[in-house]
Order: C-alpha cells, then structure tokens, then sequence
C-alpha cells in the first residue's frame, strides 16, 4: 500500500490546487490515473509523493518514491542508484503509457543492466585507458569497458542505495550520498546530491549539486532510455528527433573522443532539423560503423554557459507524445540503444532488441580530463558543481 505524503499548498485559483481538490473528491476520470507500475492494476492515485519497500540489496532496503502531478503523470525512484523506474505520460488521446525502460521488480535491477535510468558517476562515459592527471598526480581507475573506463567504473554511482528525503515544497524527492575520496580510484570526497522534481506542466527536473574536499573530476547525468511509444512496444527507428548541435565530438574505435570538434552539416550526425532516429543510421559512415548506430556526444549551441535551454526534441507520431530536453551541460550523448541485444526482459514482459530504447544523456564531453580543449570537468575545494536537466512531457 502506498503511503501518501501531500502536494503543498499553492496560492488560491493555481491549476494545482484545484485539480488536488478534484483527486480528492473523486470527480475527476481523467485524473483517476494507472499506479506507476506498469502491471499494476488501475487505481486512484494521489497527488504528491508515495513511498514504498521495493527490495533489498547487501541488507539494505531499497525504497521506490512515487510522484504524481495533477497532470495525469507519475514518476517513479528508486533510492538504489536513483533509478527512474517509470515515467507514466499520457498520449494525445490521454492514454497512459511506461515511456522509460526498466523493470517491473527489483529482480531485474540487481541482475545487472545497461544503466537503465540511473544516476551515472562519478564521470559519466568514458575515460582514454581508465587514467588521467591532476596537479601533477596519475589517476588509475577500473577498465570495466575494454580499454577505457566506463560510467564511473565497476561499482558507479548506479549501484549504490542513496539517502532520500521528500521535498517539503513542490512534489519530489531529494537523494544524497558521500562517495569517499579514492572511490573507484578518483580523488577527493565528493559529497552529491541529486534532486527530482515532478511538475504539474509534466516536467520532471533533475537538480545535481556536488563539493569536494580535494581536487577532483566529476560528471554526473541520468541514464534514462526512452521509447515514447511505451517500453517494450518495439523500436524507436521512427522517433523524431531534432538536437540543438551544429556540432559533435568524432570518437575513434574505443569510442573515444578524437579531440576534434567536427560540423554535423552534410552528414548522417546532422539533427539540427527534425529527422527520423532511423533514417539515415545505417548509412556508410564511419563514425555510425564504429558506434553501430548513434553513440556520439553533441555540443549544444548554447547562447550561454549557465542557463537552461532547449537540447533535443523528440517526437513520436502514433502516439504523439512529445519529449524536450532543456540542459545547463554543454553536451547531449545521443545513444540509440545500439548494444542493447534481447538478453534483458523489461516491466512488460517483453525483450529489449537493439534500437528498443534512445537515451539523451546531458553532460560534459567523454574523457575531458584528458582533453585539454573540452570544457574542464576538474571541480575544486571550495566550488559547487550544479547542474540542471529537464526532461518535458507534451503532446503534439
Ligand atoms: C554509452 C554507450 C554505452 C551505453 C550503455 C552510453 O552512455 O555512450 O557506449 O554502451 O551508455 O552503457
């Protein structure tokens, strides 16, 4: 049984407030909406945050925190690995559907997958041969991606049980943990916090802040799969996408950053304008050979350095659901679920083929400790590392 904490109370006469009023009184189908698991049986849910025991892991408790709007949508985490279990989002016919991959039990989280929604740190993607400098230091970390390091290494922060506490204002939940200085062979304590907020415009926002007490690198995103159709409903080919890039980083066979930074312009890389993910992914072009698709990293043009603006958009027609991406990060890593190979049965009891899902990870480039000309990735004693991604829900 879900226990259910409150929305805050808004001023009078706000939309929120109102459709709380109408959950509350029971008139209102459109609102009467699907429990955030994908087999679970239709039933009323709440506005604001439900809590639930979703297993154990090493004897510790996993809780999965459920936040519901009064816009028809639901957002569940996991407190292991901040995992976004599912994103409920209506169509343009208000039929609700899973749109993120994942699991429907703990079960399957903890057989392993391929970062299935997570928080991805302490440095999301690679690193050149799982080694870089700092202050005249050499850093080794774990090769867990032959011959790089790959999403913080063996044990990431997608496999850790985070701390959580539930926002006293606005719907969402607040996960922290300390990664200790050494930790997967990076310096320094990082203390992190990752915030997720649910709201009633369908955006859920993703607020990361991290210190340290020794000069480290960090890079931390979410490593949510999409498939707007709903999970497991097939291939995301025929997603439109549009990115706001003129601009990506060439990799070499490894996936590694070349250094260059390379125009989009005349190639099948190009999303400046909206096309099909599957339209041109399996042309004759060297960087698709080497990543068996799309798995390159965007440089947003940005108008600034801190502020939030528009990174992707994706469109799905069947079912019209619309997701936009808005970002503070100076890169967008466009992954077409090109690794994904039937070995994993997801939430609707259906196997995950390549192309089954797309991710759009926000972040700083792949192995900017070793790239001098990226933008640096180096966070000192004394700075916070804050960084934004809104993930906006909409139809067409
Ligand atoms: C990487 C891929 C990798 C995937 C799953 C993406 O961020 O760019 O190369 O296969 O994550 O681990």
């Amino acid at each position: 049984m879900l226990a259910f904490r409150s929305a805050p109370s808004r001023p009078p006469g706000s939309l929120a407030l109102l459709l709380t009023f109408v959950v509350l009184i029971g008139l209102a189908p459109a609102v009467v909406a699907q429990d955030a698991t994908p087999t679970g049986e239709a039933t009323p849910v709440a506005v604001g945050v439900g809590q639930e025991p979703f297993g154990t892991v090493d004897g510790e408790e996993v809780t999965r925190y459920t936040l519901t709007n009064g816009s028809g949508m639901s957002v569940a985490i996991l407190t292991y690995g901040g995992i976004i279990q599912s994103i409920m989002v209506p169509s343009r016919d208000g039929e609700l559907a899973n749109v993120t991959l994942g699991f429907d039990s703990f079960d399957g989280y903890a057989a392993g997958h391929p970062y299935f929604g997570n928080i991805t740190g302490r440095y999301a993607n690679r690193i050149a041969k799982g080694t870089f400098e700092l202050e005249g230091e050499t850093y080794e970390l774990a090769i867990n991606n032959e011959p790089n390091t790959l999403h913080g290494g063996e044990k990431g922060f997608d496999k850790y049980v985070w701390d959580a506490a539930v926002l006293d204002d606005g719907i969402g939940v607040r996960l922290s943990r300390t990664s200790p200085n050494g930790e997967e062979g990076y310096p320094g304590t990082l203390e992190v916090e990752v915030t997720y907020t649910l709201t009633d415009a369908n955006e859920l926002q993703i607020d990361y802040l991290a210190t340290t007490d020794a000069p480290t690198v960090v890079n931390l995103t979410n490593h949510a799969y999409f498939n707007l159709a709903g999970e497991g409903n097939g291939s995301i080919l025929d997603h439109e996408l549009q990115l706001m890039a003129g601009n990506y980083t060439p990799v070499d066979e490894t996936l590694i950053p070349t250094g260059e930074i390379a125009a989009v312009s005349g190639t099948p890389m190009d999303f400046t304008e909206p096309h099909a993910i599957g339209e041109r992914i399996r042309d004759d072009f060297g960087q698709l050979v080497i990543g068996r698709g799309y798995d390159h990293n965007y440089v947003l043009d940005r108008e600034d350095d801190d502020t939030l603006q528009l990174a992707a958009r994706v469109v799905e027609p069947t079912s019209g659901r619309v997701l936009e991406v808005l970002s503070t990060e100076p890169g967008i890593q466009l992954y077409s679920g090109n690794f994904l190979d039937g070995s994993v049965i997801g939430a609707s009891g259906r196997m995950y083929r390549q192309g089954d899902g797309f991710a759009l990870e926000t972040q700083h480039f792949p192995d900017s400790p070793n790239q001098p000309d990226f933008p640096t990735t180096v966070l000192n004693p004394g700075e916070e590392f804050r960084s934004t991604t809104v993930y906006a829900f909409s139809t067409d």
